[in-house]
C-alpha cells in the first residue's frame, strides 16, 4: 500500500509522457512540448537547450455559460511543417527578416461536448516561441463569449522581473526591478500624474514582461497580432512562480466575444542566454500578417518638429481661452476672450515650419489647433471636439499654402479625450478635412476614461477601434501616431501606415511629473519596445524646467548628449526633435547630430546590453553609407570600447562623436557635452565614457579626399 501513490504518480507520467508531442527549433536550440493530462487538460513545456524555460503549463479558454476549452480534450491531429522565407519590411531596423520555424497545430476535440474543437498553433523559433488558441468552423459551436483565458507560464524560480503594475487603462508607468516574490503593484512607483488608471492587484503587471533568471536567461512575455480581442496582463502567483493571462474585461465583466472561425492573438516567450539577441528578436514582427498595403510608397518614415513640447513646459497652451463650454464649430468669437497664452496660432506655427524647412524634418506636429481644449481635461464628456474647427486665431488655409511652399507637412493632432464613440462618428469627416488642407500624418491621443462608458483602453472593444483607425487611415493614405492605445504587438508589419504609438511613459512626463528615472530608456527596449516602435519624443536639450518658470520642479533625468543617443537606442520610423526651436539654436553644434541621423535602417547591430543598466546599439541608414551609434547608461557613470568592426573594410569614415563632459551629471551638470571629430573605419576602437545618467551618440559618414587631410585618425 505504501507505495502506491508513487506507483499511481509513476503511471500518470508514463501516460502522459507518451502523449507528448515534441518539437525543436529549425537549429534545436528551443524544444516545446505538448501534453494533454490525465482529465484531457492540454498543457505544454519550453526548454533552452537543457534549461527549462516554462515548466508544464496550463492551456484553455474558459466560455461564459457553456462548457469551456479546458479539457475532456482527445488529439484529434497533430500537423507539423518547417517555414522559412525571407521578407522585406517597409520600413524597420533592418533590410531583410528571415522568418525561420518549425510549426505544430495540435486539434483537439472533446468528444463529451458534441466534438467541439480548438486547434493549438506553435511555432517555435530559434529565439522564442508563439501559439494561439484558434476555433475553426464547425457545427456545434459558432458565436461564443469568452469568460477568461486560462494560459499560464509556469516560470522555474524567483526570477527577477521588470516590471509595471497591470492596469486596464494605462501602460504609463515607471518600471520596478524586484523578484517575482516582492512585486507588489500597490507599492510600484508613485502614479499620481496617471489621469486614467484602473490598477488590477498587487500582484498583477503587464507584458511585455522582462525576466532575468539567476542562471542568465533573459525572457520575455508578451503577445503578437492583437486583433479583435482584449490585452493580457499577467498575475503572479508568488509562492509558485506560475503567471497566469488576465485579460481585460469589458463594461459588463466580459473578456471577448468571437464567433467562428476564429483565433486568438499570439502568446509569445522570447529566450535567450544573450541580452543583445533578445533586443535583436523578430519572432513577434513574424507572428504577424504581412502588410495589407500594395503600394507604400506614400509612407514615410520621418522627423517632424511642433508646437508640443511648450505646451508642457507651460510656455503656451493648447486652449484659446480660459472660457469653458465653447460651441463646437461656433463662428462668432465675439464674447471670448483670449487667455494671450495660446501656442497654435498661425504666426507661433510659421516659426515652426520655418525651423522644419531650414534644417531638413518633414513634419510639423501642431496640438492645441482645434476648438475644445477648454473643456477636454477630467470630464467624462462625449462631444469635446469635432476635428474640423481651427480656432480664430490658427488660419488653416494659410498654414497648409505656407507649409507646402516650404516643403513641409503639417501633422494633425486628433485628442478624443477618449470620447472613442465620437471620434468613431467624425473619423471620416476628420480626415478629408486633413486630405483637403494638404496633412499627411495624424497623431490620435485617449486621455481619459472611455467612452463608451465602462470600456477601457486595452479591452477588445478599443482594441477593435484602434485596427480601425489604422485601416481607416490607410485608405485615406494618412500615416498614424497613436498615444494612449494599448500596448503594441507588432501591427506595424500588417499595418505600416502606424508608425508609432506612445503606450509607454515617454519623455514628457519629464517636463512636469518626477519623471523618468535615468534607467528608464535601457528598459524600455526589453519591455515596451519588442512590440512596436515607440514616439518617446527624444531630443530636450534645456534639461531643467525652473529655465521656463521658477516654480517648475522638473526635469530630463538625462544628460543632453544621452538625448542625442536615444535616436539610436529607441527605435522608431517617427522621431520628434521635441525641444523648442529656441533651444535648438542655443546648442547648433549638438543639434547637427538630431538633424542627420536616419529613422529608417538597412542594419542594425546590438553591441552591448544590460535592461536596467547600459545599451549600445549601432545601426547603418536605409540606402546610405552612414552609420549612427547610441550608447546610454543609467545612473551609473561607465567606460566601455566600442570596436566599429561593423564598417566595411578598407574605407574611412569621419566620426562626429557627442560625448558627455568630464564633469557631465544628468542631476548636477546636465547640458555639458563634449564633441569630437576624427578619421576611423573598422578597425578603430572607440572609448566611451558615460557620465552618471549619460550617454554618448556617434555620427558615421564617408570621409572626402578633404576630410582626409582635415581630421586625425582617431587615438
Ligand atoms: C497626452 C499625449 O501623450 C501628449 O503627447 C499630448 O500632448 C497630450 N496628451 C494632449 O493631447
Ligand atoms: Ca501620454
Amino acid at each position: 500500500m505504501k507505495h502506491c501513490p508513487t506507483f499511481f504518480f509513476l503511471l500518470v507520467f508514463v501516460w502522459t509522457a507518451c502523449h507528448a508531442q515534441n518539437i525543436l527549433s529549425p537549429a534545436g536550440r528551443l524544444m516545446l512540448s505538448f501534453s494533454l493530462q490525465a482529465g484531457g487538460e492540454p498543457t505544454y513545456r519550453l526548454s533552452f537547450g537543457t534549461k527549462p524555460v516554462i515548466q508544464t503549463s496550463r492551456l484553455g479558454i474558459a466560455l461564459r455559460d457553456r462548457p469551456s476549452f479546458d479539457k475532456g480534450f482527445v488529439i484529434a491531429a497533430v500537423d507539423t511543417l518547417t517555414y522559412d522565407e525571407t521578407w522585406e519590411p517597409i520600413w524597420g531596423e533592418v533590410r531583410r527578416i528571415r522568418n525561420h520555424y518549425r510549426e505544430m497545430a495540435i486539434t483537439l476535440e472533446q468528444p463529451v461536448f458534441s466534438h467541439r474543437r480548438m486547434v493549438i498553433r506553435f511555432r517555435l523559433y530559434d529565439d522564442g516561441l508563439g501559439f494561439r488558441y484558434e476555433f475553426p468552423l464547425q457545427q456545434n459551436i459558432d458565436y461564443f463569449t469568452v469568460s477568461d483565458e486560462l494560459t499560464q507560464f509556469a516560470l522555474t524560480g524567483d526570477h527577477t522581473a521588470f516590471w509595471i503594475p497591470g492596469d486596464y487603462d494605462t501602460n504609463e508607468y515607471a518600471y520596478t526591478t524586484s523578484t517575482l516574490t516582492a512585486i507588489d503593484a500597490a507599492k510600484g512607483r508613485a502614479a499620481d500624474e496617471i489621469f486614467a488608471k484602473t490598477p488590477i492587484g498587487r500582484n498583477a503587471v503587464q507584458t511585455p514582461l522582462l525576466l532575468k533568471t539567476a542562471d542568465g536567461l533573459y525572457i520575455n512575455l508578451h503577445e503578437a497580432a492583437l486583433i479583435d480581442y482584449p490585452a493580457m496582463n499577467l498575475t503572479v502567483n508568488q509562492e509558485t512562480f506560475v503567471l497566469s493571462s488576465h485579460l481585460v474585461p469589458d463594461a459588463v465583466g466580459n473578456k471577448a466575444y468571437l464567433q467562428t472561425p476564429a483565433r486568438t492573438p499570439w502568446r509569445t516567450i522570447i529566450v535567450s542566454n544573450r541580452a543583445e539577441d533578445l533586443l535583436a528578436s523578430k519572432v513577434i514582427l513574424n507572428l504577424n500578417e504581412p502588410s495589407v498595403i500594395g503600394d507604400a510608397g506614400w509612407i514615410k518614415p520621418q522627423k517632424y518638429v511642433g508646437v508640443w513640447w511648450e505646451l508642457h513646459v507651460g510656455k503656451t497652451t493648447w486652449n484659446y481661452s480660459d472660457t469653458s463650454n465653447l460651441k463646437l464649430r461656433d463662428t462668432d468669437w465675439s464674447g471670448v476672450t483670449p487667455n494671450g497664452k495660446h501656442g497654435a496660432t498661425t504666426a507661433r506655427v510659421k516659426r515652426y515650419i520655418d525651423f522644419a524647412a531650414e534644417h531638413g524634418f518633414r513634419g510639423v506636429l501642431v496640438e492645441g489647433w482645434n476648438v475644445g481644449w477648454e473643456d477636454w481635461f477630467g470630464k467624462w464628456k462625449e462631444e469635446v471636439f469635432d476635428f474640423v474647427t481651427p480656432y480664430p486665431d490658427f488660419d488653416v488655409e494659410e498654414l497648409s499654402r505656407y507649409a507646402e511652399n516650404k516643403g513641409v507637412k503639417l501633422i494633425m493632432h486628433h485628442e478624443t479625450s477618449a470620447a472613442v464613440t465620437n471620434y468613431e462618428r467624425r473619423m471620416d469627416d476628420a480626415y478629408r478635412f486633413m486630405k483637403k488642407h494638404g496633412y499627411e500624418a495624424v497623431k490620435t491621443g485617449y486621455v481619459g476614461r472611455i467612452i463608451p462608458r465602462g470600456e477601457h483602453h486595452d479591452g477588445q472593444w478599443m482594441v477593435n477601434h484602434y485596427v480601425r483607425v489604422a485601416e481607416k487611415t490607410a485608405q485615406y493614405r494618412i500615416m498614424v501616431n497613436m498615444h494612449e492605445p494599448v500596448r503594441p504587438t507588432g501591427l506595424h508589419r500588417t499595418y505600416p501606415n502606424w508608425l508609432a504609438c506612445e503606450a509607454a511613459r515617454g519623455n514628457e512626463f519629464n517636463a512636469w511629473s518626477h519623471g523618468n528615472p535615468p534607467e528608464h530608456e535601457t528598459i524600455l527596449p526589453f519591455t515596451r519596445l519588442m512590440g512596436g516602435p515607440m514616439d518617446y519624443t527624444p531630443g530636450i536639450f534645456q534639461i531643467r524646467m525652473d529655465y521656463y518658470d521658477p516654480n517648475r520642479n522638473a526635469q530630463v533625468h538625462t544628460t543632453l548628449t544621452k538625448q542625442l543617443a536615444l535616436y539610436v537606442t529607441l527605435y522608431s520610423p517617427l522621431q520628434m526633435a521635441a525641444d523648442l526651436p529656441e533651444n535648438y539654436e542655443r546648442f547648433p553644434d549638438a543639434f547637427q547630430f538630431i538633424k542627420d541621423v536616419a529613422v529608417d535602417w538597412d542594419d542594425t547591430k546590438i553591441i552591448a546590453a544590460e535592461p536596467g543598466e547600459y545599451l549600445t546599439i549601432a545601426r547603418k541608414a536605409k540606402d546610405k553609407d552612414e552609420w549612427f551609434v547610441g550608447a546610454i547608461t543609467d545612473e551609473q557613470p561607465r567606460s566601455s570600447k566600442v570596436r566599429l568592426d561593423f564598417l566595411p573594410p578598407n574605407r574611412w569614415y569621419v566620426a562626429t562623436i557627442y560625448a558627455d563632459a568630464p564633469d557631465a551629471h544628468w542631476e548636477e551638470n546636465p547640458m555639458a557635452y563634449r564633441i569630437h571629430t576624427a578619421l576611423a573605419n573598422n578597425r578603430t576602437v572607440l572609448e566611451i565614457r558615460l557620465a552618471p545618467g549619460g550617454g554618448t551618440a556617434v555620427s558615421l559618414s564617408p570621409a572626402t579626399a578633404d576630410d582626409r587631410k582635415k581630421w586625425k585618425e582617431y587615438k
